[in-house]
């Protein structure tokens, strides 16, 4: 190692962290104990979560772990190497025909996480020269996917079908064109309008895929994409991303999609609690209507009618304002974490709520005058 090299790094490293320290976007990690019984405990302190995507409840499920260690003592704690090389243990059919099945589509493929499953199937979908339409607010992973296509990308005005639909037109009519929306929006907790998208898309002869990351047992969506994607990661309590679609695409992605074909497969135990929990997502509806119901409750108690998912954003502005009324709610006993630029646009900082079907209702009865006591102390009105 030269030691000039490593002390540059080390100093353009510093530099950098200033600056966003300065602008209040230094990101830091707290070390937490999530314990299998839901309770989170930080600094000594016990608290609720608000915070994490567990939608279900799933990840501390007797059911799902069970599966989990029962796959481990099986076949190891990991899978080897990428499907393709080590062989592909049979825990990935499974779970690829019982997605399939769910999302009422031919095939399915999974992906070591929902981040590279978008990064692996739009590159093997469209490349340059051709045009990728997306909505502003998709997540990263998409947008990660789409600049690596080496597409040209428009994004459109979250949810404006006239926009995405204007762009649509004007495509080069021998190249592809692709529309990507989320299902649910995973800062902002809002249904994307699916059918009128689809519907531009069809006109112009446009493909559509959607990421389904938190819609998945909780939001039923009629989804008339032919591609549609997600996560296991949320809902599913485990991990891993998968994307369903007609099935010569799907296989086409363990030739094309580098993910998939440089990443080193799910391990068992993961693959197992995925399908654990998939079942318990099936057999028991009521967990995503409990979530769902529990969001709404927390909505209506803050001045909120219109929730739609398990995701109620609270917006508080400035990063700072976002990161005290965090603060304060930690005090408190609730774990709920600040979003702030460059994840949500500048001057949109927040809270993000998310609920779960464990959640009880004295305890989001608790949170929701705590959180009124913050916006009302931030100046900000209902
Ligand atoms: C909409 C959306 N897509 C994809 C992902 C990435 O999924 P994963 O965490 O499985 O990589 C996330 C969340 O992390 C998400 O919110």
């Amino acid at each position: 190692m030269n030691s000039k090299d490593f002390l540059d790094i080390d100093a353009i490293s510093a530099a950098r962290l200033s600056r966003l320290q300065d602008r209040g976007l230094r990101r830091f990690l707290s070390p937490t104990d999530r314990l299998v019984d839901g309770r989170v405990i930080r600094a000594g302190q016990s608290m609720i979560s608000f915070s994490d995507n567990d939608y279900l409840g799933l990840s501390l499920h007797p059911k799902v772990i069970d599966a989990a260690i029962q796959a481990t003592l099986q076949y190891g704690a990991g899978s080897g190497a990428s499907r393709l090389v080590t062989g592909d243990n049979p825990l990935n059919e499974t779970l690829e025909a019982k997605l399939a099945r769910m999302k009422g589509l031919p095939a399915a493929r999974v992906f070591g996480s929902g981040y590279l499953a978008n990064a692996g199937a739009i590159p093997a979908l469209v490349g340059a020269g051709d045009l990728i339409v997306m909505d502003e607010l998709c997540h990263a992973s998409m947008h990660a996917g789409a600049r690596l296509s080496g597409a040209r990308i428009q994004s459109f005005s979250h949810n404006d079908v006239a926009s995405a639909s204007q762009y649509l037109q004007e495509r080069d009519a021998t190249s592809h064109a692709l529309l990507l929306t989320e299902t649910v929006f995973s800062m902002d907790g809002d249904l994307a309008p699916l059918d009128e998208l689809a519907t531009a898309a069809r006109e112009t002869g446009a493909w559509m895929m959607t990421d389904d990351a938190h819609g998945l047992g909780i939001v039923a969506q009629n989804n008339p994409a032919p591609l549609q994607l997600g996560t296991l990661s949320k809902a599913a309590g485990a991990y891993g991303g998968y994307i369903a679609g007609p099935t010569n695409f799907i296989d086409l992605l363990i030739s094309r999609a580098r993910t998939f074909v440089y990443a080193t497969g799910l391990p068992p135990g993961v693959l197992a609690a995925a399908l654990a929990a998939l079942t318990l997502m099936e057999s028991e509806p009521e967990l995503g209507r409990r979530s769902l119901a529990n969001a709404r409750l927390f909505g209506s108690l803050i001045g909120q009618d219109n929730v739609q998912s398990a995701i109620v954003p609270v917006l508080y502005g400035e990063a700072e304002v976002a990161m005290r009324a965090s603060t304060t709610l930690a005090q408190q006993g609730f774990l709920v974490t600040a979003i702030r630029p460059p994840t949500v646009p500048e001057g949109t900082a927040r809270l993000r709520f998310t609920f779960s079907a464990r959640h009880k209702e004295e305890d989001i009865r608790r949170l929701s005058k705590l959180v009124l006591e913050t916006l009302a102390e931030a100046g900000i009105g209902k």
